[in-house]
């Protein structure tokens, strides 16, 4: 489902920069689950964790109690009064069960303009067309640990030489986006928090920022890598015509480990005369 800053046009390069091999998978910053849903789970241990509860929450009832969460939504209507109506009790915490108050969140992301749960979308939707997608979801989470945690508690919990942690925190100067959260919201003291965070780990990482000052400073260093991509701007489009949003990709192993290793094996099936196709070959950025 969408949600801001949410990584649905990147998740196939995200996961095609995954590490070879390890064993558990953290996605810390979850959000929507546009990594988690399109990685292939295998045999991986997984961990998705946000720090909003009424996400967590919606979340556990998709894995635990998809049909009541059908049943809560069975009649819910696209409508400003009852947005409000939903938002409201959202805001007093009043629903009286979990899955209540997921079915209320539910409805707020997909009936809120760009799914900012604020206002009203005032756009056609059929909440229906979204029911096999909950049972969908409710299988593929069936073995997921789901956690409500600040990363660095997680990050300390689940660390170990065999872990690797997908992380997407909120972008640097973007972070009102998320002020729903917490006191504060992320901070600036937080990116701070989270490099110290990810510079002692035994396990692996990758994060995904916007391409800025500030960020790559923070990552400088030798056993760093960083790897820039652009996408086009959407919201920039209306006025300027195919501007680029510069992103970047942080880690502490070879992004390119995983790609090399298809090459390989590309090139391996050519010489046994098992493969007789174009070569395959991956630039880095
Ligand atoms: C950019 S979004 C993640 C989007 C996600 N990758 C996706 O594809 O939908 C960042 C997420 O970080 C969460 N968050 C904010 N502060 C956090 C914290 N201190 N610890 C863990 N999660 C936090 C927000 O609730 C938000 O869902």
């Amino acid at each position: 489902m969408s949600w801001i800053g949410g990584k649905k046009a990147l998740r196939e390069l995200i996961v095609s920069s995954f590490p070879l091999y390890y064993e558990r998978y953290i996605e810390v910053f979850g959000g929507g689950g546009w990594v988690l849903f399109h990685k292939n789970p295998g045999n991986d241990f997984e961990v998705y964790n946000d720090f909003n509860g009424l996400l967590t929450n919606l979340y556990c009832c998709v894995r635990d109690k998809p049909n009541e969460l059908i049943d809560a939504l069975y009649f819910v209507l696209n409508s400003r009064k009852d947005f409000d109506r939903v938002k409201d009790a959202l805001a007093r915490d009043s629903p009286e069960s979990d899955v209540i108050k997921a079915a209320y969140f539910y409805q707020l992301i997909r009936y809120s303009y760009a799914s900012g749960l604020t206002s009203f979308g005032s756009q056609p939707h059929d909440m229906w067309v979204n029911f096999p997608l909950i049972e969908q979801a409710h299988r593929r989470l069936s073995k997921v640990v789901i956690e409500n945690k600040d990363f660095e508690k997680l990050i300390g919990q689940y660390d170990r030489p065999v872990s690797f942690f997908y992380l997407d925190p909120p972008y640097y100067e973007t972070e009102k986006y998320y002020k729903n959260i917490g006191e504060d919201g992320f901070q600036e003291k937080d990116h701070i928090r989270l490099r110290d965070t990810l510079m002692k780990i035994q396990g692996k990482f990758l994060l995904s920022y916007n391409d800025c000052d500030f960020i790559r400073n923070l990552y400088d260093d030798p056993n760093i890598q960083i790897k820039s991509y652009s996408r086009i701007n959407n919201i920039k489009q209306r006025y300027d015509n195919g501007a680029q949003f510069p992103e970047i990709l942080v880690a502490n192993y070879d992004m390119s480990e995983r790609k090399k290793s298809t090459t390989q094996i590309n090139l391996f099936e050519m010489k046994n005369g098992i493969k007789k196709e174009e070569d395959n070959f991956y630039e880095d950025d």
